[in-house]
């Protein structure tokens, strides 16, 4: 392939998460702090720039891009910036999204060239749901996920933090409604960003292991082969379509074959979701408006800073500063 970006480790990263806002209509508890500020408006990236960040690592040989938040269908003029980079003729063109904007969004995205969706949603009681994201309506949610299945998305997969005493009893629920829609479902081990108090981020750790013993209550777990290449570890059932993935950062490193770097809202390019190496892209592109050489150097230039791993762990003693609606995970 025509790929440029390797990092030190021999890996190819060819997939590039594009957050385009920090704000969110909800305020999901391991993700924000109740009260939370966002960035001033000159600190974050225009359209243009999201756009000119996109193409230039198509460039370099990305084949993959998920534009992420906060909420990116919060932001004004996304079908704009979807159009834009659903016609750079990626392999994979993705969103992680809340849900909310569904209802009214899922049709024009996917008439705009989006390939894939993946929908937020932790649990299928309205008051439990109300109580993870703080504001939000669950009938709205699942609105938004019939749209999409209607809109005739390549593939829709929901996406579960499992917090122990707080929605780990939804999970067989949350896998029947997953396989009567003939959807994915990913469940995700909690990660420590952002300076979320003990009290908002549940009792404690619930692992992978945990949850993937709650389903085989109900439904033979098959290891899929396929891999996607990212983080998820797939099975499937026997009697469904329906593919369940677990994401395990604390209990099952996977940082071994990382394909991924993330931009922030800011344009500080992340090199690990774990660590706070980051190079100011927002700057190189300031500086030169008009060439995008100096650009492509600073991001080839910048994969020398990817780290080997995170630094997650059981203990969770690592706690970075950062919340993720700046990373959109
Ligand atoms: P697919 O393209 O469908 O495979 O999705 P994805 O898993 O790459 O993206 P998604 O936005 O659905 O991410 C789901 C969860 O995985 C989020 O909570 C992310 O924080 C987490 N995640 C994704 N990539 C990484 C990674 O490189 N490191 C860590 N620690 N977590 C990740
Ligand atoms: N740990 C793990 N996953 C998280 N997400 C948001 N915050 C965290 C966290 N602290 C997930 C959301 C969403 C995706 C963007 O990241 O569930 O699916
Ligand atoms: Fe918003 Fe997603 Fe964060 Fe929830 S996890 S507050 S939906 S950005």
């Amino acid at each position: 392939s025509n790929n440029k970006l390797t990092d030190r480790f021999g890996r190819t990263i060819n997939y590039v998460r594009l957050s385009v806002t920090d704000r969110c209509d909800l305020r999901c508890v391991y993700c924000m702090a109740e009260d939370m500020t966002f960035l001033p408006r000159q600190q974050v990236l225009t359209l243009e720039e999201i756009a000119r960040l996109a193409r230039n690592f198509v460039q370099l040989g990305t084949e993959k891009i998920r534009l992420t938040g906060g909420e990116p269908l919060v932001r004004r003029g996304i079908i704009d910036l979807v159009t834009e980079i659903g016609s750079y003729g990626l392999r994979d063109f993705t969103m992680t999204t809340n849900g909310t904007q569904l209802p009214a969004m899922a049709e024009t995205l996917r008439k705009a060239g989006l390939h894939r969706l993946n929908i937020s949603l932790d649990s299928l009681d309205a008051e439990k749901f109300r109580s993870i994201t703080r504001t939000g309506k669950l009938s709205q949610v699942l609105d938004g996920i019939d749209a999409a299945c209607e809109a005739g998305f390549r593939g829709i997969k929901l996406n579960t933090v499992v917090m122990k005493g707080r929605n780990d009893q939804d999970v067989p629920e949350l896998v029947e409604y997953a396989r009567r829609k003939q959807v994915d479902i990913t469940f995700i081990e909690e990660m420590p960003l952002g300076e979320i108090s003990e009290h908002d981020r549940g009792e404690a750790l619930c692992t992978s292991d945990e949850v993937r013993e709650i389903i085989t209550r109900h439904h033979d777990l098959i290891p899929a082969t396929a891999d996607s290449g990212g983080p998820a570890r797939y099975y499937r059932m026997a009697d469904s379509p329906t593919q369940v993935g677990f994401i395990s950062p604390h209990s099952h490193n996977f940082c071994s074959t990382c394909n991924r770097v993330r931009v922030t809202v800011e344009g500080r390019l992340l090199l690990c979701l774990g660590n706070e190496h980051s190079v100011d892209l927002r700057r190189v592109l300031r500086a030169s408006p008009d060439s995008d050489q100096h650009l492509q150097e600073a991001i080839i230039q910048a994969m020398d800073l990817k780290p080997e791993k995170h630094h997650f762990s059981v203990d969770g003693e690592v706690q970075l500063l950062r919340f993720m609606n700046m990373t959109g995970g």
